[in-house]
């Protein structure tokens, strides 16, 4: 039977939480921070979740999420569990619900939810009593990847941000396929709640002006407004959400051709170079490399693609110690 579901006990979207929250969470990764963006490993910390068993229900694919949410829980301690659709008896027809219901009897403390179809971690929450960390759910939202990318972001900026995670007086674009990015919605929700401006980039079929109501602005010209950014987020054409059960077509969605993507809305090395001085570049992964973003830039001085992914094991080690009572 499903009952309401207290968005305290869980994790599962940015839009409805607070700053408040957002926040606390990022102070307690930064508490966990050995000071060179890795976790530091002291015997208090190794045992803050001892007896708490973390599963991990990935119905969907990943590597950072699921390995990061993996280590997180055993530097705290905790055991891991991880289920995939395939090998698990959701290959048999037993629905999501059913599936975590089981779990939950089953002992786990805390499940770590990832599917394919927006509202599956809500829904999951609103029929077990255990906290449900949504681990990225269709094109709604990814509130972990966000978290850590606001941490990522503001630990390179410095000058106190790495403390308040007070992101005033920064432009930061969100570039490519926004429509179908679970990403860029938790890091408008984030990012404008901490006080950044937000700007979506992209053809108009993937950044429709709609998109506005969540808060960002919205233009399809990159070359305009690369030049006022102070952060990039780059993200992948989903060629998966396309309906072309994905495959690459030969056009993505609004342009002509890859090539007129590329010439339109990728971040070559000629387009990072015109980017301001100590301006980041951003990308939540997987990349593709010599599409949406050449490798000289996702390797580049600017880049933080790698602390990124360093910050998601801080920001998850925070999240499940919030939720199972840790701190
Ligand atoms: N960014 C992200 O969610 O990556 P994975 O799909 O590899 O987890």
């Amino acid at each position: 039977m499903a009952h309401t579901v207290d968005h305290s006990k869980h994790l599962i979207e940015l839009a409805s939480i607070d700053r408040e929250r957002i926040v606390g969470l990022l102070k307690l990764a930064r508490s966990y921070d050995d000071g060179a963006g890795m976790p530091r490993l002291d015997t208090a910390l190794r045992s803050k979740l001892s007896g708490k068993n973390v599963c991990n229900l990935f119905f969907e694919d990943s590597t950072r999420t699921r390995v990061s949410f993996s280590l997180a829980a055993g530097n705290l301690g905790a055991t891991v569990t991880n289920l995939t659709g395939a090998g698990s008896s959701v290959a048999k027809g037993e629905s999501l619900i059913d599936t975590a219901v089981t779990v939950e009897a089953a002992g786990g403390h805390a499940l770590i939810v990832r599917s394919g179809a927006p509202g599956a971690a809500q829904s999951i929450a609103s029929h077990v009593g255990v906290p449900v960390i949504n681990a990225g759910d269709g094109t709604h939202e990814h509130p972990t990847q966000s978290l850590l990318d606001v941490y990522a972001l503001a630990t390179a900026l410095g000058g106190g941000r790495e403390e308040s995670f007070d992101l005033s007086g920064l432009t930061v674009g969100i570039v490519g396929d926004i429509a179908s990015s679970r990403v860029a919605r938790s890091d408008i929700a984030a990012m404008t709640k901490l006080g950044a401006r937000v700007v979506c980039v992209g053809p108009v079929q993937m950044a429709p002006k709609s998109l506005g109501v969540l808060g960002c602005e919205v233009s399809s010209d990159l070359d305009g407004v690369i030049g006022e950014l102070d952060a990039v987020q780059m993200l992948r054409i989903q060629f998966e959400r396309h309906g072309s059960g994905g495959k690459k077509p030969s056009s993505p969605p609004g342009v002509g051709s890859v090539r007129e993507y590329r010439s339109l809305y990728a971040l070559t090395e000629s387009r990072a170079e015109r980017m301001k001085s100590g301006a980041v570049v951003m990308h939540p992964g997987p990349m593709n490399r010599g599409l949406e973003i050449d490798g000289a830039v996702s390797d580049g001085p600017r880049s933080l693609i790698r602390k990124q992914v360093s910050a998601g094991t801080l920001v998850r080690m925070a999240v499940l110690a919030e939720l199972l009572g840790a701190d």
